[in-house]
């Protein structure tokens, strides 16, 4: 099975992985041990920077007593030689069960997915999807409410290149929450995920101002404006810095309203911020391990 888009999962199988992912929580803390996955090997393929993504894989996979290998710097690889996407996966697919890949154009997880026997897990491909960062969102929004159905979610920021808000806007319209998206007109949410979904049954608002939505809120989710997806730098500076949340921004927030971020964040959050119990953009790393040590157990089959 790929993970290649949010799409590729059913409401029901995403609620399988937030009950796993919650079983995992000892397990993701070291507080107990499993061997489920002994034997087992995840590859991963970056060709972005991480430091959450890999990490977390790499520990998950560790966690359940499997091992993971890096390609390492593409350039040290022989990608630099001119070897293929598609060859490169071969050789990923006969060393490993599972490959986890990072790439900066749109489509390469699931070009990928065809040249693999093996699972292909995006994790991040360009401005499209980034799913394991929405299950572990998801799982965040859960266990801080208790429910997605009826929420009231604003994202913020940089909606247009952001492929953690594509998959995650998706995700919470299959469960039922209301959307508003705030950003600059030039980097307002793609009209095709708009379409999409609406299409689903959603009917998000559009804004510029976070003033318009703060007071309503239940889950405000803030995004990096993201300098390397801009194709000319004096565009990026039109808007860079545009947003950011602060104490005096928060005045008018609800009491018990969760601030999320798939990080990392530059300056669109106030370290003041996280001071205070709205601030739950740690936790979310955390859940990424748990949440991804329950995608690779169902993936490939481990008993806890
Ligand atoms: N959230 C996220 O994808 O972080 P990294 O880029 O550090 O992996």
């Amino acid at each position: 099975m790929d993970i290649v888009s949010i799409r590729d999962l059913s409401c029901e199988q995403i609620d399988e992985i937030m009950d796993l992912s919650e079983k995992m929580i000892p397990y993701a803390s070291g507080e107990k041990i499993t061997k489920a996955l002994d034997g087992k090997i995840l590859s991963c393929l970056f060709f972005e920077p991480s430091t959450r993504t890999r990490m977390s894989f790499e520990t998950a996979m560790n966690r359940l007593g499997g091992r993971s290998l890096d390609m390492g710097t593409p350039s040290m690889t022989s990608l630099a030689k001119g070897e293929t996407l598609a060859d490169t996966i071969r050789m990923l697919e006969s060393y490993s069960d599972v490959i986890v890949l990072r790439h900066p154009h749109e489509g390469a997880a699931r070009l990928a997915s065809r040249f693999s026997q093996k699972p292909v897990i995006n994790a991040g491909d360009g401005a499209g999807q980034h799913p394991t960062q929405t299950l572990l969102d998801l799982f965040t929004i859960k266990k801080n409410k208790g429910k997605m159905d009826g929420l009231k979610v604003a994202m913020v920021g940089d909606l247009k290149y952001g492929r953690t808000v594509h998959s995650l806007a998706e995700a919470l319209t299959m469960f039922g929450a209301e959307l508003s998206f705030i950003a600059p007109p030039s980097l307002q949410m793609p009209k095709d995920t708009i379409k999409q979904i609406e299409k689903m049954g959603g009917k998000p608002k559009v804004s510029s101002k976070l003033e318009d939505v703060i007071g309503e809120t239940d889950v405000l989710y803030v995004t990096r404006i993201q300098k390397e997806r801009f194709p000319d730098l004096a565009e990026y500076q039109k808007v860079a810095g545009i947003y950011r949340v602060d104490m005096d921004s928060l005045r008018e927030a609800k009491s018990d309203m969760i601030i999320m971020h798939p990080l990392p964040r530059l300056d669109e959050i106030a370290p003041e911020v996280d001071r205070t119990p709205h601030a739950k953009y740690f936790d979310q790393a955390f859940n990424g391990v748990p949440v991804r040590m329950a995608l690779l157990n169902l993936i490939l089959g481990g008993e806890l």
